[in-house]
């Protein structure tokens, strides 16, 4: 019976599901640990160190009682009856498979720290996304370190809540995967882990598997969500220049119950840590399988994100007529998606490069993204003008006031209930707007006098115009 759980990793996904687990089993103790001091200590206060709806009243329920968050992983681990690790996987950015392989170096240093520390049997319980047959190496590290009468069995626990709904997702999720090893001692393994999500979600959305299936199916997850995003952004580009509408494709499409409506949002493509790093790490496995023709197809859905963002960012010069430098431009949103301050392969990151690099001078403001994070992210440029080039706002009618142009990096909500009669009285004119999102009232802002333009729609006669008069141009 597990009584006692140990978490190593207290991040996007370390934190919320451990927080979850405690509201929901009260009779087990969770203790969250972190190399990071400021993370704990953040995880610690009033402010956590990232924004979920729902997870300060979760946390707050808690924390204290059976859910406690600490940097003396050497404790945590040696109390715990199931340890998860829910270290951060990157992909590799240097050596054999750089640039494509998932770095497995934060997974195979909590290994060796369990290893190192446990002194009795241990369900050991793989949280992290990892490359099929990760398993492997993490059993080899612990059994080739074994003490006398500790043994290990481990687990497969793919998460698959995504951030902006972590706690919904985690509440209510769709399936709980498990895989282990087909023997008596995986089985009850399983078993063990099996009853604590027993605690709310019901048995049958709980599912078992051998464990490279497992490891694999999360892979397989995300590589096919994204995989439908660059569908319809493939097909918001053929929408542009043939006067379909996206959103109406998308409609039709979806109302196939085979298909389904969901994830047939066109936009200025998808980031997030995971999706393009699944998806890297499944070429990579494709490759190293000798698998070449399903590595070139899992690929492509990558190519046609980065087309779209470079599409989107292209467009938005073209029709500033050609030439961004000296202008201003407000982006609003930062954030990969909304509600999370997560700006890991953020859109709004490429686009903001994109026009940096063409000499505009950006008005950036994000409801949740701070200010820091965002020097951070556009700090690669390098260019020596850039804390002049970037304005951090606090509100979107500060960031819009006095600027050429508005950019919709984020499909936060605040942004659909802006009055848009108010900003474009206090912008330059021509004031355009580009909606990477599609979340605005297109024609409502065409009647306030608003040059607009939006993915996979096609442009209204003036816009089309410019465009083509400022191609020829070239
Ligand atoms: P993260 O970067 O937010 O958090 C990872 C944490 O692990 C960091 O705080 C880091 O300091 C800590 N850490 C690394 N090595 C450590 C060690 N040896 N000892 C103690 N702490 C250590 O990463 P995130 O986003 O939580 O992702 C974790 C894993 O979950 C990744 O494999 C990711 O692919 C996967 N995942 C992420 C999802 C997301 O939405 N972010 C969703 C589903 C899966």
């Amino acid at each position: 019976m597990i009584k006692k759980i140990c978490c190593i990793g207290a991040g996007y996904v370390g934190g919320p599901t451990c927080s979850v687990i405690a509201l929901k089993c009260p009779d087990i103790c969770v203790t969250v640990v972190d190399k990071s001091r400021d993370r704990i200590a953040q995880w610690n206060s009033d402010k956590l160190p990232i924004y979920e709806p729902g997870l300060d009243e979760v946390v707050s329920q808690c924390r204290g009682k059976n859910l406690f968050f600490s940097t003396d992983i050497e404790t945590a681990i040696q109390e715990a009856d199931l340890i998860f690790i829910s270290v951060n996987t990157p992909t590799k950015t240097f050596g054999n498979g750089k640039g494509r392989a998932a770095d497995l170096k934060y997974v195979e240093s909590a290994a060796r720290m369990i290893a190192e520390i446990a002194t009795n049997d241990k369900i050991v319980v793989e949280k992290s996304t990892v490359p099929v047959r990760a398993a492997e190496s993490i059993m080899n590290i612990l059994r080739a370190n074994n003490k006398p009468g500790v043994s290990y069995q481990i687990l497969s626990n793919p998460e698959f809540l995504a951030e902006g709904t972590a706690v919904q997702d985690l509440l209510c999720a769709d399936r709980i995967l498990i895989g282990g090893e087909d023997t008596l001692e995986g089985q009850a393994a399983i078993e063990e882990l099996c009853r604590v999500y027993e605690h709310w979600i019901p048995r049958e959305n709980i599912i078992t598997t051998n464990t490279w299936s497992s490891e694999l199916s999360k892979l397989a997850a995300n590589a096919f969500l994204a995989q439908r995003i660059s569908s319809i952004n493939a097909l918001s580009a053929i929408c542009e220049k043939t006067g379909a509408d996206v959103s109406e494709v998308a409609r039709a499409v979806g109302l196939d119950s085979r298909i389904g409506s969901k994830f047939l949002q066109a936009s200025v493509g998808f980031g997030g840590s995971c999706f393009q790093k699944d998806l890297l790490n499944l070429v990579y496995l494709c490759e190293c399988l000798k698998l070449p023709e399903v590595g070139r197809y899992w690929q492509g859905v990558i190519d046609m994100n980065e087309y779209q963002k470079s599409r989107f960012s292209a467009q938005v010069i073209s029709s500033l007529f050609n030439t961004v430098t000296d202008k201003h431009i407000s982006l609003l949103g930062f954030a990969f998606k909304k509600n999370t301050g997560d700006t890991r392969e953020s859109p709004a990151i490429h686009v903001a490069q994109t026009l940096l690099d063409e000499g505009a001078i950006l008005h950036i403001y994000d409801p949740k993204v701070e200010e820091a994070q965002i020097m951070e992210d556009l700090s690669p440029l390098g260019l020596s003008d850039l804390k002049t080039r970037i304005n951090i706002y606090h509100d979107a009618y500060t960031a819009t006031r006095n600027t050429h142009a508005i950019v919709v990096c984020t499909e936060w909500d605040e942004f659909m209930e802006l009055d848009y009669k108010k900003i474009f009285s206090e912008m330059t004119k021509p004031a355009y707007i580009f909606d990477g999102r599609k979340i605005l009232d297109h024609d409502n802002l065409q009647r306030i006098g608003f040059n607009v333009q939006t993915i996979g729609k096609k442009l209204t006669r003036a816009a089309i115009s410019r465009v083509w008069g400022s191609q020829t141009q070239v």
